[in-house]
């Protein structure tokens, strides 16, 4: 925390203020503080079949309930409702592409959409609770398919385009997938990455999985045997099925998706969440933060393999009626203004993205932006990972044209919806995470749950529960329990943050053995037990090493078997394995031949030594070490 940039203050500008949904912030922080009070206002917004007893019920922490015993289906809110109002021709989806290629679909295209894929799914035998997992790129057919299987019960588990056979499998076969949906292909850079092989490599080992369903995305001639009826192209599958299909009644608690996302140990955790909190958390938050009106155009450029794609692309959006565009390809390619193009094409008014990839587009100089008309933009937002002020004032300069206010929302794949950022009307500050939102208790405490003095370094932990809380990990209670019983009572996020002498929050990283790349989390774990599986690695410790656009890169440190050297050879095949077995954003940047690594007495592998070595700070505490 820079002392300089404490003490600068961005007023909201008037526009803004004049149409804001919530006009005074501190007010409503304050409205927000009989949680069940403001939760239940929120919740108002929505179709329920059938309304709640009760709010909150607490009387099993930590497995909190929101909206008991209340029915409702978030595809029903998302896409049926605007069917029977004046947004029934409105676009609900853009796509597009670094090929700039365009498909768009209104809500009613949408609607009918769905409910042939729900016809489908029901076909093929999936019942409500059931687990479909979706392996797709950023295409429509990916949205559809969520809010197919929402509509019919299904549970939907979408794994990242990016990540690679060991990972899919393993997701997998820890949910038991009865189906499995996927491309043909993807592109990245002019590249293609071919997914349906990923897919016929995992699921030669998961028996689990009775129907592929393959989309053709990219043209790219796929093996795909119909004959067994077991494999299926998407367009043949629903053909002639009915373009109407009624809504599950859904309890608010049953669940609604998994979602695996990186822990400091072992395995990632599925992160599960059920419907009616989700629902109401993230599209009330979406709402607040980005201001979202009718006349909106929201951009936001996450992969909808991830949280923010799940809350902030597909389902908050929908469920506010608004205009959503899914991109698929890199920020740079063909060239570094294809963002830009996008926003001045369309008239983007919300713009969210991360630091990484503002820290990368800001490398190739203003005159990108400079050549585009960004004057429809009104907000912008970011997340991922900490912003540093010098990005945050380049995003408000030369993006924003100092008229846009920035959202820096912290939040996690756990939390399911934003829990500290600013709302629009809020006074600003660059690097800072501002406060709590309106609703949400948080706070930066010491190991004992005791709030730190101002300026002191402490946990980032929410003192109450929230909506679109994540209600268990998957066949994993021990570690869901651990979230809230490290520091009992509370739910401890496992990031390190400050809070200033204005009590707005600057968030610093992650306290944990998660690694942050380009906004990515990977557990060192993760990457540890891929490097092992290679034949030739005895041992293996990764630690995160800062990098000036990436956030973090991945350094190795391996003890190699029978006298092996660590040759540029051997580095190569190394590195193509970890990427078979998790995918290209495990990238090693750097790898080194150890003989042996720092352990403790009980045999745990001490990154902290190696990491305190390799950046050249205090080795701390030692007296653990074993040698
Ligand atoms: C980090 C992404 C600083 C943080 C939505 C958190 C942030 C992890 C911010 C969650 C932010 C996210 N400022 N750090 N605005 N947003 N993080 O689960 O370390 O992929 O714990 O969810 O990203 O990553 P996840």
């Amino acid at each position: 925390m820079k002392e300089n940039f404490e003490d600068m203050i961005i007023e909201p500008p008037e526009e803004i203020v004049k149409r804001a949904h919530v006009k005074d912030w501190e007010k409503e922080i304050e409205k927000g503080k009989d949680i069940e009070e403001y939760w239940k206002k929120k919740a108002k917004d929505f179709k329920w079949f059938k309304k709640w007893d009760m709010v909150l019920d607490d009387s099993n922490k930590p497995f909190y309930k929101w909206f008991v015993n209340g029915k409702t289906n978030i595809t029903y809110n998302a896409v049926d409702r605007w069917i029977k109002t004046g947004k029934r021709n409105k676009v609900a989806i853009i796509y597009t592409s670094e090929k700039e290629k365009e498909r768009k679909l209104t809500y009613y295209e949408l609607y009918t959409e769905v409910n042939k894929m729900a016809n489908a799914l029901k076909r093929l035998g999936v019942k409500k609770g059931d687990v479909v997992c979706l392996y797709l790129p950023m295409c429509p057919e990916l949205v559809i398919s969520m809010l197919a299987c929402a509509k019919i019960g299904a549970i939907h588990t979408v794994v990242f385009s990016g990540l690679s056979v060991g990972a899919l499998e393993e997701r997998i076969r820890e949910t038991n997938a009865k189906v499995v949906i996927t491309a043909d292909a993807t592109f990245r850079r002019g590249r293609i990455i071919k997914l349906k092989d990923n897919v016929d490599e995992a699921v030669a080992k998961c028996p689990s999985v009775e129907t592929i369903v393959v989309v053709n995305h990219a043209n790219v001639p796929v093996k795909i045997s119909e004959l067994t009826g077991r494999e299926f192209f998407y367009d043949k599958l629903i053909e002639g099925e009915d373009s109407e299909c009624p809504p599950e009644k859904m309890d608010a608690e049953d669940p609604l998706f998994i979602l695996y996302t990186s822990g400091s140990t072992g395995k990632p955790k599925g992160v599960l969440h059920t419907v009616g909190g989700y629902m109401v958390g993230v599209s009330s938050t979406l709402k607040m933060v980005f201001d979202i009106h009718d006349d909106d155009l929201y951009f936001c450029t996450a992969d909808i393999g991830w949280i923010t794609g799940h809350s902030y692309i597909v389902y908050g959006p929908l469920l506010l009626g608004t205009t959503t565009i899914i991109y698929e390809g890199a920020p740079d390619y063909p060239d570094p203004a294809i963002w830009w193009r996008i926003i001045e094409k369309y008239g983007v008014t919300k713009f969210y993205t991360a630091p990484t990839a503002l820290r990368h587009l800001r490398r190739f100089g203003d005159r990108h932006p400079k050549k585009y008309n960004l004057s429809t933009l009104k907000i912008l937002g970011t997340v991922g990972e900490p912003i540093d002020p010098e990005t945050w004032l380049w995003y408000y300069k030369v993006i924003g044209n100092e008229r846009c206010p920035i959202m820096d929302t912290w939040w996690q794949t756990e939390t399911g919806m934003h829990m500290i950022s600013p709302l629009p009307t809020a006074p600003l500050k660059p690097g800072s995470v501002t406060k709590p939102l309106p609703g949400i208790d948080a706070d930066i405490v010491n190991k004992n749950g005791d709030p730190v003095k101002p300026g002191e370094k402490g946990y980032v932990v929410i003192k109450k529960p929230w909506p679109a809380m994540m209600r268990t990990i998957y066949k994993d209670e021990k570690r869901y329990r651990e979230y809230w019983e490290t520091i009992p009572g509370y739910y401890l996020a496992t990031d390190v943050g400050k809070k200033d002498k204005d009590s707005y929050f600057w968030i610093l990283g992650r306290s944990d053995d998660v690694i942050n790349i380009s906004g990515h989390r990977i557990g060192t774990a993760e990457v540890e037990s891929a490097l092992i599986s290679h034949p030739d690695v005895a041992e293996a410790a990764v630690i995160g090493k800062p990098d000036p656009i990436k956030g973090n890169v991945i350094k190795a440190f391996l003890v190699l078997k029978n006298g092996k050297k660590l040759d540029v050879n051997l580095m190569e095949k190394i590195k193509e394995h970890v990427k078979h077995e998790i995918g290209p954003i495990a990238v090693i940047g750097e790898m080194e031949q150890v003989d042996k690594l720092p352990k403790t007495r009980s045999g745990k592998v001490m990154r902290r030594i190696l990491r305190a070595k390799e950046l050249g700070e205090e080795l701390g505490d030692t007296s653990t070490l074993e040698d």
